[in-house]
């Protein structure tokens, strides 16, 4: 028997399906679908990484980041009264290091009158109610790019958390709220917390990147930190492998244990899996770093006009919430919380 082909053009006579269930109707209106929410996006989940460069009214752009410039630290502070008037919690800092001032052993970090000191000083004078954000970590002071000490090739863990305890407690000095350390070295986190505490920062907390794997997707980071060129093989042996999903659980255990507040993952669009099994084992507040190889395909996509760019940022910023994270730093930050006043 012949198929009978139907003219595309007129609608099947179908008779209606027996469906009790239909679940279109939940969706059929703005108020229905409203109502049915499941997952919100706020300002209040935003954390604003910035990018700070020496010298004054320097806003330079960074060529594989479209939108995301280096700032100086006069400007900095313009931007964390946007921060602060857009009501986005809390903006988190990233120095480019003059490359004089790098050397083997990452001697900057622990300067109190670095870059990113100054800077905290500078937002926390004027702005006493943003929450600021600094990165623990060597690789923006180190001349070879890795986040420690190098000895014989081998990154060294003990030695480099010793630097990194210097490190938080200048930041803390100059004003910090949130340490953040982003080494991904063994026992860093008990180290820091004891170092705070013994010397009377009982209050600064500690968002750990505990689940930070080495990832493609730092790409543009090391371009606007200016650690790309500088650095020398990869950093497997300390940020974790992208297979691994328990081994996030273990990190996530061991920096809650010695003292962490917070907890991040990272990156973030490519593992919110790993934020949910976080999220969903442990309770804790839990981010997520949408970090910046994910803004530079999202804004390299929109730019070419082949991704409707607000749209795609607002969904993605949504799927962290909806994979359990607490808040997510992305540098979309402010054109998110822009994009929500708008909605109102
Ligand atoms: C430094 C650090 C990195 C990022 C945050 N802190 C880069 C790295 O580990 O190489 C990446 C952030 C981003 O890509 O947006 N340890």
């Amino acid at each position: 028997r012949p198929i009978e082909i139907r003219d595309p053009s007129t609608r099947p006579a179908a008779p209606p399906l027996d469906l009790t269930i239909r679940p279109r109707r939940n969706r059929k209106t703005e108020w229905a679908r409203r109502l049915v929410r499941e997952n919100v996006l706020t300002t209040d989940d935003l954390i604003w990484p910035m990018f700070v460069i020496d010298g004054t009214n320097q806003r330079v752009q960074v060529a594989s980041m479209p939108g995301v410039e280096r700032l100086s630290v006069d400007q900095i502070v313009r931007d964390a009264e946007r921060a602060a008037k857009l009501d986005i919690p809390c903006i988190a800092l990233f120095p480019f290091t003059e490359p004089s001032l790098r050397d083997e052993h990452g001697t900057e970090a622990s300067n109190p009158e670095n870059l990113v000191c100054k800077t905290v000083r500078a937002i926390k004078k004027e702005f006493p109610q943003i929450g600021v954000l600094c990165d623990v970590a060597l690789d923006p002071y180190t001349s070879h790019g890795h986040d420690g000490l190098i000895e014989d090739g081998r990154i060294l863990n003990d030695e480099t958390v010793a630097v990194l305890v210097q490190q938080s407690l200048v930041q803390a000095e100059a004003g910090c709220d949130v340490i953040a350390p982003s080494d991904m070295m063994d026992g860093r986190i008990g180290a820091i917390r004891e170092g705070l505490d013994a010397a009377g920062f009982l209050d600064v907390q500690i968002m750990a990147y505990a689940a930070k794997y080495a990832s493609a997707f730092y790409g543009p980071f090391r371009d606007a930190i200016g650690s790309a060129k500088a650095l020398t093989g990869d950093k497997r042996t300390y940020q974790m492998d992208p297979a691994n999903t328990d081994e996030a659980i273990r990190e996530v255990e061991l920096d809650l244990a010695e003292g962490a507040d917070m907890v991040m993952v990272k990156p973030g669009m490519p593992y919110l899996d790993i934020v949910r099994r976080v999220k969903e084992t442990f309770g804790v507040p839990t981010f997520a770093y949408q970090v910046s190889g994910e803004y530079a395909m999202i804004a390299a996509a929109a730019n070419n006009g082949w991704l409707d760019g607000d749209r795609a940022m607002m969904e993605s910023l949504l799927a962290f919430k909806r994979a359990g994270a607490n808040g997510v730093l992305t540098y979309f930050a402010p054109a998110a919380a822009e994009k929500l006043r708008q909605q109102g």
